[in-house]
């Protein structure tokens, strides 16, 4: 599937018939935890959460990775001032990942396109194909926490996606930010869990409020926040909120992780809080061995499109 081009490598889609996620079992049965990251839409602030969860967890000491699966718009490399780094094969041909701050290893799409124009366009075959091909090939060696971008919404690429990784996630974690629709969008991300079949970790409310330095008060700019109330109705954790912060959008553009940048900010706190609400919630896992994944076919888990009543409970 891939080769060796004086250093880098290049990975092209030829095989076809079904592919046995055993080999994504295998390239992930040394990582205690991974958690996909997941919006009903886009724009919400997955990545820079997926981003800040892993930061958080790699302060907190834990040995930390990054997959951007998102094959539409792969953005970590730049919110952890990776962009222009390559993948490498190792000697027999398994791809290594780029290392990131605090020594954070990343695997992203962004690495396999030529350009940052190169505008992406993968079939659902194709992603289904490539993310098979391409996960079951990564050497991500011993991790305690691997977060996962999905690609915003619930359409064919984060189900493809998330499919294939099903049997190797822990958990789920949504993200939502305050909209007019947004109880629409957080219900469509829960069915999209139960979908896949995948355990929810809980809702993260992003850009919920303003903290204003001056006054000292939060603002709820954009009304009435809805997270807390579709985690109860739902029977889900709630994960806690992070303000709008108009330094993390400078701090993306410059490549530099907020988190650590502004350590010590309310902001920074905020987050800090979530992971830490995270940690507690796996501490067993994360403490304890690796558990090896029990090999299942994917095909079990494929036959959605006439399931697709059953997920709108
Ligand atoms: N809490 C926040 N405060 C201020 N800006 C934020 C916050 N969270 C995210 N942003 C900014 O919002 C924009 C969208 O964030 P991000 O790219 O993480 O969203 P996304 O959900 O991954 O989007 P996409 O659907 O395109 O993948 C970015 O410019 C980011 O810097
Ligand atoms: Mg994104």
């Amino acid at each position: 599937m891939s080769s060796n081009q004086g250093g880098k490598i290049k990975v092209s889609v030829q095989k076809a018939g079904p592919l046995d996620t055993g080999e994504i079992a295998q390239a992930m049965k040394s990582i205690k935890t991974k958690f996909a990251i997941m919006s009903g839409k886009g724009g919400v602030g997955k990545s820079f959460v997926t981003a800040s969860l892993a930061l958080g967890f790699a302060m907190r000491g834990y040995r930390v990775g990054i997959l951007d699966a998102d094959v539409y718009g792969p953005t970590i490399p730049k919110l952890l001032g990776l962009v222009g780094a390559s993948l490498y094969l190792s000697e027999d041909e398994k791809i290594i990942p780029a290392v990131g701050p605090l020594g954070i290893k990343v695997v992203s799409m962004d690495f396999l396109l030529p350009t940052d124009d190169t505008a992406v366009i993968w079939r659902g075959p194709l992603v289904d194909r490539a993310i098979k091909d391409f996960l079951g090939s990564v050497l991500w060696g011993e991790l305690d926490a691997l977060f996962i971008d999905l690609p915003p919404g619930t359409g064919d690429a984060p189900l493809t996606i998330a499919q294939t990784l099903a049997n190797e996630l822990t958990g789920s974690i949504i993200v939502t930010a305050p909209s007019d629709v947004s109880r629409r969008i957080v219900q469509k991300a829960i069915d999209f869990s139960r979908k896949v079949k995948v355990p929810i970790v809980g809702i993260i409310e992003n850009m919920c409020c303003f903290y204003c330095p001056e006054s000292g008060k939060t603002y709820y700019i954009f009304g009435k926040l809805i997270g807390k109330e579709m985690a109860d109705r739902y029977g889900i954790p709630y994960l806690g909120m992070i303000p709008l912060d108009p330094r993390i959008g400078e701090a993306n553009d410059l490549g530099e992780p907020f988190l650590m940048k502004y350590s010590t900010s309310d902001t920074a706190k905020a987050i800090l809080s979530i992971v830490d609400t995270v940690i507690a919630m796996y501490k067993d896992k994360l403490e304890g061995k690796v558990e090896v994944p029990k090999k299942q076919p994917i095909k079990s888990l494929m036959k959605l499109p006439g399931e697709e009543e059953e997920g709108n409970e």
